[in-house]
């Protein structure tokens, strides 16, 4: 009989390195590792592969999914203007739903019956991947050697050792660092106490923003919710990231320092780079104010907190959250104009914003002799808008109990 296969999220560093010959000695299956390019950069995605091969994988999957995270990932978080607790734009949560997906294909396609991860248990990158594994492929079983079976740093280190493992355990950072095209998020070492201020050190996406550099001004062209130019020029959504993750990063735009609410029920700090989301979203949110009618605009505000949640919660394959995306897709007609902005000093500040389905009216706005509004029907509006907290404070008046316990 052939030998199981298990399905191990390969990130080429020490702790998955390390997982493949762990989880092929503890449970005498075949390792295959899958390895995702989501804009990380760093080493070559046929080093990893290589390496993977070198500590023991019978099969290494390698996949440069970097436009497919900017279209079917990123893409909807912009249109969202997804932040979590009203600030962190879900770099990790974003990128492990696509992991997943290319995890479960890579089962389907070698036979695998079972899938890995090397998360530890207290984060919330665990729950991602085993609550969108269970959602796309419910018969898949998972493991989780940090977690489950003591698979600890200083094990690691040995295990890498006595095995001649092609890894360099000297090369790890004191930091924890999860990267992609979307962002940068940095923990632990001494950011675990939450009163050390970052260090320069800690930053790789963006710049001082205290150095001074000449402002960029930037023009942004929207297309129904989709960035499709910058400055003129037609770029990818890949490209639009990109492109301001090195113009925003220059002017040390999109530096985060804050203590999040884990899923798992901790608080951490983290430290968070995101040039180009955060410029992307502050446009984006621009966009719509000028093109999405007022009562759409409110609601999704509300939704789009939610969606935020889901996605951070490991809930991307979630009823609730595909509904959510229905909403916001439609929401997203006419979202279609030009922003300007300028990059300088660590701040993208709006200074422009115009569009053919723009609902701002000149002639409505306007205080000088254009003015078509008729002031006059303002008075017989706020007649009845206030009515029924009229007739309810007279109630209270006769009553008693009013809102000021009058
Ligand atoms: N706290 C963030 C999140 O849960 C980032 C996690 C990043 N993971 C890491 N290994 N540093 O989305």
């Amino acid at each position: 009989m052939s030998k199981d296969r298990i399905v191990l999220a390969y990130s080429g560093g020490l702790d998955t390195s390390v997982a493949i010959g762990w989880i092929a000695e503890e449970s005498g299956s075949e390792v295959i590792a899958v390895a995702a390019d989501v804009g990380q950069g760093g080493e070559d995605l046929e080093v990893i592969r290589q390496r993977a091969l070198d500590c023991g994988a019978v099969e290494a999957v390698v996949a440069d999914v970097r436009d497919e995270y900017a279209d079917e990932y990123c893409l909807p978080a912009l249109q969202a203007n997804a932040l979590y607790m009203g600030r962190y734009p879900l770099v990790s949560a974003l990128s492990r739903p696509l992991i997943v997906k290319h995890l479960v294909a890579a089962a389907r396609a070698h036979g695998a019956s079972t899938v890995s991860h090397g998360c530890t248990g207290k984060g919330n990158d665990q729950v991602r991947f085993e609550v969108g594994i269970g959602a796309l492929a419910p018969d898949l079983r998972v493991i989780a050697p940090v977690r489950d079976s003591g698979m600890t740093r200083d094990k690691a280190i040995a295990f890498a050792d006595e095995k001649g493992l092609p890894i360099d355990v000297n090369k790890k950072s004191p930091y924890s660092i999860d990267q992609n095209v979307w962002g940068r998020a940095v923990e632990t070492g001494f950011l675990e106490d939450p009163w050390n201020g970052p260090i320069e050190d800690v930053y790789s996406y963006t710049c001082d923003p205290s150095v001074a550099r000449a402002p960029d001004e930037i023009v942004l062209t929207f297309s129904d919710g989709l960035p499709t130019a910058i400055d003129g020029r037609n770029v990818t959504m890949l490209q639009a990231i990109e492109e301001l993750n090195r113009r925003a990063g220059a002017q040390g735009i999109g530096r985060l320092d804050m203590v999040e609410d884990r899923l798992v029920g901790i608080k951490s700090r983290e430290v968070y780079e995101v040039p180009g989301a955060h410029v992307l979203l502050t446009a984006h949110q621009e966009m719509e104010n000028l093109t999405v009618e007022r009562d759409l605009a409110r609601y999704k505000r509300g939704a789009e907190q939610r969606w935020a949640e889901l996605v951070y919660d490991g809930l991307w394959f979630s009823p609730l959250k595909r509904a959510l995306d229905e909403l916001i897709r439609s929401s997203q007609r006419h979202v279609s104009g030009e922003i300007r902005m300028v990059l300088s000093g660590g701040t993208a500040t709006v200074t422009g914003r115009r569009g053919e389905a723009s609902l701002y009216d000149f002639s409505l706005a306007t205080y000088d002799a254009q003015d078509t509004f008729d002031q006059s029907l303002a008075k017989g509006f706020i007649e009845l808008w206030g009515m029924p907290s009229k007739i309810a404070a007279r109630r209270d008046l006769r009553l008693g109990g009013g809102p000021s316990g009058t």
